[in-house]
């Protein structure tokens, strides 16, 4: 039987040489479920630790070589990531993380290779703590990077960096946000100024007081926002065009609207009919592609939560920095522009359009709302005011827009990184 180490290294060997998400390996590794819950949560823990620090480690592990690893001993790398996580970053004994990844080259069939590994963990475990200079800068890449200084400077870019080292708290949206008093003890949970509950991550969120009687969903304090944006929603027919798993469906659902649920995703909107079966709510749904679905008659507000890149959420998904290249993002925006033209047709004259991207960079952002504007499209922008978000103030930007961080309320412990824009169709 597989132990946590070699597991997290087949976890970090999907993630990194095969592009898997982390989540994905995660619910399908074949052995994870075997191990006990500690060592399932430790293989868990220094996989991600590898993810979030990878720059550092590797900056790390090329100071020590004699000369560069050829590229097809990525299996060595992934060993020596592991083993410096394990010693410089996680504290581990020493001892113990090296001669197990010593163990793990023999299985991995390059024993040649065992010397090498014994050497390097050996003067990393002899210069303690890895350098922290610029950890932030190391830890994401350059086009990264590079998007973030541009579009925020240099040193938002290093507070974004610095927030995605640590593990997201939970956050938690009530299905009656007036008993969040209630549940806020019940769950040992802290109530944010916009009403989500925060409580630590870890453990099982399922064995939560309140989860099975369907009285609250995760969801990120920033992805609570975008709904926000619509006003009070009791009573109107709203189409979700990218809705599952339904966060932001259930939100509007509970808030008295008549939801209709699109997504071109069947197994995806599964997940969501279950979800809110689970949550006691009642919804439409309908499996197709948004761009190309021509229901009979307009809605009083349309929300489009578009695919992106996602590259808000790498506090929860570490994966998304090493897995996501430019070209993405390039695709990406066609599919965003085509899914906001769209959603345009869906609403009726003097409606509400919310488009929202759970992304950090422009260009699935603002830079998608300026091309929409500049396209002549019967439509302007409704800026969202200190009035409609009074306790986020720095997260709306000059032109009315909401544009969250992860190092927005810092000391609280952050929040994803959100673009959306709030539309209204001209007559
Ligand atoms: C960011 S996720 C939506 C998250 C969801 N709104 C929530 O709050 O739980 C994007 C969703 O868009 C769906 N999607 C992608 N392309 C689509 C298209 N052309 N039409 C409809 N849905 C699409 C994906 O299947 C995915 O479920």
């Amino acid at each position: 039987m597989k132990d946590a180490r070699a597991i997290a290294l087949e976890l970090l060997q999907d993630v990194l040489q095969r592009g898997r998400p982390l989540d994905e390996v995660l619910a399908t590794n074949a052995d994870l479920p075997g191990l006990e819950a500690r060592d399932r949560a430790f293989a868990r823990l220094l996989t991600a630790t590898v993810l979030r620090r990878l720059g550092q480690i590797d900056a790390a592990i090329d100071a020590r070589l004699e000369r560069p690893l050829p590229a097809n001993r990525n299996i060595v790398r992934d060993i020596l990531r592991l083993g410096v996580a394990q010693i410089a970053l996680l504290g581990l004994a020493p001892h113990a993380a090296v001669h197990t990844s010593v163990e793990l080259v023999g299985h991995g069939g390059q024993a040649g290779m065992k010397g090498l590994v014994n050497a390097v963990l050996r003067r990393i475990a002899e210069g303690g703590p890895i350098p922290p200079e610029d950890p932030e800068h190391l830890n994401v890449p350059m086009w990264l990077w590079q998007d973030w200084e541009t579009a925020y400077g240099a040193e938002t870019a290093g507070a974004i960096a610095l927030a995605h080292l640590t593990e997201a708290p939970l956050d938690i949206t009530l299905k009656s946000p007036a008993d969040a008093e209630t549940w806020a003890e019940r769950l040992g949970a802290e109530i944010l100024p916009t009403g989500t509950l925060r409580r630590a991550a870890g453990g099982d969120v399922t064995a939560l007081p309140g989860f099975t009687d369907g009285a609250w969903w995760v969801q990120d304090a920033a992805a609570a926002l975008p709904t926000r944006m619509l006003g009070d929603v009791s009573g109107q027919r709203i189409v979700d065009l990218c809705a599952a798993p339904g966060g932001k469906t259930a939100q509007m659902a509970a808030a008295g609207a008549q939801v209709t649920a699109v997504d071109i995703s069947k197994k995806r909107l599964e997940r969501l009919s279950e979800n809110m079966e689970r949550l006691g709510l009642a919804v439409d749904t309908i499996a197709i592609d948004a761009a190309k679905w021509t229901p009979d008659k307009p809605f009083d507000a349309v929300l489009l939560d578009a695919p992106c890149s996602s590259t808000g959420t790498l506090r929860r998904h570490p994966d998304i920095a090493w897995n996501k290249t430019p070209a993405d993002v390039a695709k990406l925006k066609i599919v965003q522009d085509r899914l906001l033209a769209a959603a345009l047709t869906l609403v009726k004259p003097g409606g509400l359009v919310v488009y929202a991207t759970c992304s950090l960079q422009p260009g699935e952002g603002a830079e998608r709302i300026a091309a929409l504007l500049a396209s002549g499209a019967a439509v302007e922008r409704a800026p969202v005011t200190v009035d409609d978000l009074p306790d986020l103030a720095e997260a709306i930007t000059p032109e009315g827009d909401l544009r969250t961080l992860p190092c927005h309320w810092a000391a609280r412990g952050g929040m994803d990184g959100f673009f959306a824009a709030r539309l209204r169709r001209l007559p």
